[in-house]
């Protein structure tokens, strides 16, 4: 009977098996704690390491610009595509139904409108309330030579901590003004510098010169904003380029929910992303979309 007891043990102690001890994937973020670990899972998919995050919280500082006039109408119904939702905590209670289980990354700083100097923010939103809505992560813009360029690296060193307290990580959103040059060399500086004040990822724009040189000197992943609104097939060689050189996928907005067909342009956005299928096969791809949505 002892022998059978001894045999049944090894067995479901599976004995001849390494125990698991698999390193985490995403660049920069093995030595976090697992609540980190868990919250960046569920923007980024664990399936490819990358991620299309929805972006709508463009009202905080435009109002309700276009596309994003009714949210319930017009983004809900995208909200299946998305592995992330970037919003501000008046939308995503207002408008947002609570069974949506993708992450939400949620903007955390503000302050100014459209009307004034837009790098003068301050962190908008305390950190319980943000446990409160059980974000995956907390957005602050960071306005590396603008006016303000001090106070916007200081909310993201603040929201840092804080989020560090309770393990929920932070986007670091490179803003960049109208007197500042959209290369390479501007987005390195900003990047990094958001890497190395705690980001657990940053965002920020494409350049067509180099990119691969910004996503290389980031120890963090790196997302791309879309922008002003493109033709979708732009849009889409956009998407398809920054991943290529090293984007761990898109911020978009724009560029989904203002496109001639948003649903669409998201799925077609998502195969880009996760399946690097190429710009022209994703557009066809949204062509035919577009026919059943229209
Ligand atoms: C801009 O203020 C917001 O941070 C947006 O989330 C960001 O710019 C991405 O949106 P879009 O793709 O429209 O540029």
């Amino acid at each position: 009977m002892a022998e059978k007891d001894n045999n049944q043990e090894s067995h479901n102690y599976h004995i001849d098996i390494p125990v698991k001890n698999e390193p985490f994937a995403l660049r920069g973020s093995n030595s976090l704690e697992w609540g980190m670990k868990n919250r960046l899972s569920k923007i980024f998919h664990p399936a490819t390491g990358r991620t299309v995050m929805l972006a709508i919280d463009h009202g905080y500082f435009l109002g309700p610009t276009a596309g994003l006039e009714r949210v319930d109408v017009t983004i809900v119904p995208l909200l299946p595509y998305a592995d992330t939702l970037m919003c501000t905590r008046g939308i995503l209670r207002s408008t947002i139904p609570p069974t949506f289980t993708q992450g939400v990354v949620l903007r955390a700083s503000g302050g100014s409108s459209i009307l004034k100097e837009l790098s003068q923010e301050e962190i908008a939103v305390d950190i319980e309330d943000a446990i409160r809505l059980n974000v995956a992560a907390l957005a602050v813009q960071v306005f590396v030579g603008a006016e303000f360029e001090a106070r916007s690296i200081h909310n993201l060193t603040r929201l840092v901590d804080m989020g560090n307290r309770y393990g929920i990580p932070v986007l670091g959103v490179t803003a960049v003004g109208k007197e500042m040059v959209r290369d390479a060399k501007y987005m390195r500086l900003a990047t990094r510098i958001c890497a190395e004040l705690g980001a657990s990822y940053v965002k920020t724009y494409f350049v067509s010169e180099g990119f691969e040189t910004v996503t290389s000197s980031c120890p963090v992943p790196i997302v791309i904003a879309g922008g002003k609104r493109l033709p979708e097939l732009e849009a889409l060689q956009m998407a398809h380029d920054a991943i290529q050189q090293g984007a761990a996928g898109v911020d978009m907005g724009r560029n989904i929910f203002q496109s001639g067909a948003p649903e669409a342009m998201i799925q077609a956005v998502r195969r880009v992303v996760h399946e690097r299928m190429s710009p022209r096969e994703a557009f066809d791809l949204y062509q035919a979309l577009a026919r059943q949505e229209t």
